[in-house]
C-alpha cells in the first residue's frame, strides 16, 4: 500500500530532498542509462521504502530512486514506475509524482516507450507530449480520501508546459535529434492494441499510444507541478513489433542517444 507520509519521512531520513532537487525524472523503458551519469548522493530500491508500493518486478524495470547532480542540476531519478497493468490500485500510481513533490521537486519530466500512430513515428522516433488522452479508465486522484496536497478537480487544459517542451526540443537540436510533438493516448494494457483500436486512436487524434505516464501527469498537475513528457517510439502500433521483448530491445538500442539527450536537457 501507498502511505505517502511514511515513505517521504523515510526518504528524508536517507538524505533525499536535501539539497532541494530542481527536477524529478521518471525513467521509462530505454531511458535508464542516464542513472550511470549521476553524481550520486542517495539511492534506494522502491522495495526498501516503507510506504511505497512493492514493485511488480516486470522485466526491464529496475525500480529504484536516486538523488544527485547531473549536468550541474540537482535531480531525483525515478528509475522504473508502477503500471495499472501490474495490478496497482489507481491511488498507487500517484506514488512517484507525490514523492517527487514531497521531496521538493517542482518540475517533472516523464519518459516512456510508446507505439507510433502518426505516419513517420517509427522505431527510434522521439515525441514530446503536447497533450494526452486518458483512456485507461482510471484516475489516481479518484477515491474516498483526497490525495494530500492535491486540488480536488485539477484543470488539465495546457497541462504539458510549453516552456519545458521547448527546452526538450532545444536539447534535441543541440544533440542533432529531431523531436516531434504530439498527443499520447494511454491505455491500461497489458494487451497491445487491436487493429480496430489503432484506427480508433488515430481517429481520436492520438499520435502515439502507451501504458503509462498519464496517471503520473494527472497527479503531478493536481499537486501544482510543471510537467513535460517524452516518448521513445519503439514500434508502429498494431504492427509485427508489438511485444514487450521488442520494446525492451528497442529501448536498449536507443539508450545511449536518450542518455545524451537527457543530459543535454538537464544542462538546460
Ligand atoms: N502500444 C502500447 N504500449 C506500448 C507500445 C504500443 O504499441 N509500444 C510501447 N509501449
Amino acid at each position: 500500500m501507498f502511505d505517502p507520509q511514511q515513505s517521504s519521512r523515510f526518504l528524508r531520513g536517507l538524505g533525499f530532498g536535501s539539497p532541494l532537487p530542481e527536477w524529478a525524472v521518471v525513467l521509462g523503458t530505454g531511458f535508464a542509462a542516464i542513472e550511470d551519469e549521476l553524481q550520486l548522493r542517495a539511492r534506494v530500491a522502491y522495495s526498501d521504502v516503507p510506504g511505497l508500493p512493492t514493485p511488480a518486478g516486470t522485466a526491464g524495470h529496475r525500480c529504484r530512486l536516486s538523488q544527485g547532480t547531473l549536468a550541474g542540476t540537482e535531480v531525483l531519478l525515478f528509475c522504473g514506475r508502477y503500471h495499472a497493468y501490474e495490478g496497482f490500485a489507481p491511488r498507487e500510481l500517484a506514488a512517484l509524482p507525490w514523492t517527487a513533490h514531497a521531496l521538493g521537486a517542482r518540475k517533472l519530466l516523464l519518459t516512456n516507450a510508446a507505439g507510433g500512430l502518426r505516419g513517420g513515428l517509427v522505431a527510434g522516433s522521439l515525441l514530446a507530449l503536447e497533450d494526452h488522452l486518458n483512456l485507461t479508465g482510471i484516475n489516481p486522484l479518484a477515491g474516498r480520501e483526497r490525495l494530500e496536497g492535491a486540488v480536488p478537480f485539477p484543470a488539465m487544459a495546457g497541462a504539458y508546459d510549453t516552456e519545458l517542451r521547448a527546452r526538450l526540443l532545444a536539447a534535441g537540436k543541440r544533440c542533432g535529434e529531431a523531436i516531434e510533438s504530439g498527443v499520447y493516448a494511454a491505455l491500461a494494457g497489458p494487451s497491445f492494441e487491436t487493429a480496430a483500436e489503432v484506427r480508433m486512436l488515430r481517429a481520436l487524434g492520438a499520435d502515439a499510444v502507451g501504458m503509462s505516464t498519464v496517471p503520473e501527469a494527472l497527479t503531478a498537475r493536481a499537486l501544482g507541478m510543471r510537467i513535460c513528457a517524452l516518448s521513445l517510439i519503439t514500434n508502429v502500433a498494431g504492427g509485427a513489433a508489438d511485444s514487450h521483448e521488442h520494446t525492451l530491445r528497442a529501448g536498449a538500442d536507443n539508450a545511449p542517444r536518450l542518455a545524451r539527450l537527457l543530459r543535454e536537457f538537464l544542462a538546460g
